[in-house]
């Protein structure tokens, strides 16, 4: 499986490039990661001075505390072309993809990305919003593998889905096994994965119950479309003191000279095993990323 390196993706913001005010507020907010979009947050009409706020942000800004990502139009579509030639001159951290189907979808812009970016920093995230990337989520995944590919990220996107799916209304519980399904292909092939948008970005209580459940599915982090989403994603995908401190005395009991070589262990009266140290790990450099975060 291709090694990632460990980033800390707990809250994802959209930005609507066409905003202005949003996109000179984005550099002060307290999330990880800023998608900056072009596409279904940005009407016809506006693409044009879009991509102009962009390359004008991130000329004024060519740093950020933040992992900046670019969501653009399918190359398929009539603003694909136009958008990925201002995202590319933008230097994100990535670009996000829409609407992949199948991987060829990302393959052509991992293509289009060689001929200038051949040091491989822009990488590419998937949008998997469509009955066909339900489907095809193993295949879209497992050609993350691929040499070039580029990939780094899935992003479910409940609203295109529950749309396709023609479901009369926002229905989690239907959405749920098709979520999970994500989460599985994103692990099977050492991705990352982020939950879809909560809509009523002032229902505080809707949104913690949300962020609860996809941090209990195994998500990395949730999109989110306001800020008041910010300080809920952090603290539900987070790393809390007390899963830290378990995580740090899990280490510590492995490391014991009469633990060295012992498969399974009993802690606090539990159970632990050697398979448990890989996660202990992970979870104390997530928390040690976080306190860094914390700090900017
Ligand atoms: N990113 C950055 N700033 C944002 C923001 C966002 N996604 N959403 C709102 N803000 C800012 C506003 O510009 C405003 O700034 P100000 O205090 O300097 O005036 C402040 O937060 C308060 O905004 P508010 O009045 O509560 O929201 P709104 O009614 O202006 O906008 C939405 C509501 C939903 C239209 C807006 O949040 C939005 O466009 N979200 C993203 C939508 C999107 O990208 N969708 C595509 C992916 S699903
Ligand atoms: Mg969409």
């Amino acid at each position: 499986m291709t090694r990632r390196p460990l980033r800390l993706r707990r809250s994802v913001l959209y930005v609507p490039a066409s905003n202005e005010k949003a996109v000179a507020k984005s550099e002060t907010l307290a999330c990880d990661a800023i998608i900056y979009d072009l596409e279904d947050a940005v009407a016809p009409a506006a693409k044009e001075d879009a991509r102009e706020r962009l390359r004008d942000h991130f000329g004024a800004h060519p740093q950020s505390a933040r992992e900046r990502v670019i969501r653009i139009n399918a190359l398929s579509s009539e603003f694909g072309a136009e958008d990925f030639l201002a995202a590319r001159a933008c230097k994100p951290d990535a670009i996000l993809i829409p609407k992949v189907d199948v991987p060829r979808d990302i393959a052509d812009v991992a293509d289009m990305l060689t001929e200038t970016d051949a040091a491989d920093t822009i990488r590419l995230w998937a949008m998997m919003e469509t009955p066909k990337a339900i489907l095809n989520a193993a295949a879209i995944a497992d050609w993350g593998e691929t040499e070039g590919s580029r990939l780094d990220c899935l992003v479910a996107g409940s609203n295109d889905l529950a749309k396709d799916l023609r479901l009369p209304g926002p229905n989690r519980a239907v959405l749920q096994p098709m979520l999970m399904e994500l989460v599985v292909a994103a692990r099977a092939f050492g991705l990352d994965i982020l939950d879809g948008v909560f809509n009523a970005f002032r229902d505080e209580e809707g949104f913690a119950a949300e962020c609860r459940e996809a941090a209990g599915m195994g998500f990395d982090g949730k999109t989110l479309i306001h800020p008041l989403q910010i300080e809920g994603a952090n603290a539900a995908f987070g790393i809390s003191p007390e899963r830290e401190a378990v995580a740090a005395s899990i280490v510590a009991a492995f490391d014991r000279p009469e633990n060295r070589d012992a498969g399974v262990i009993s802690l606090d009266g539990r159970m632990v095993e050697r398979l448990h140290l890989e996660d202990a790990r992970r979870t104390l450099a997530l928390a040690a990323r976080q306190r860094g975060q914390e700090e900017d």
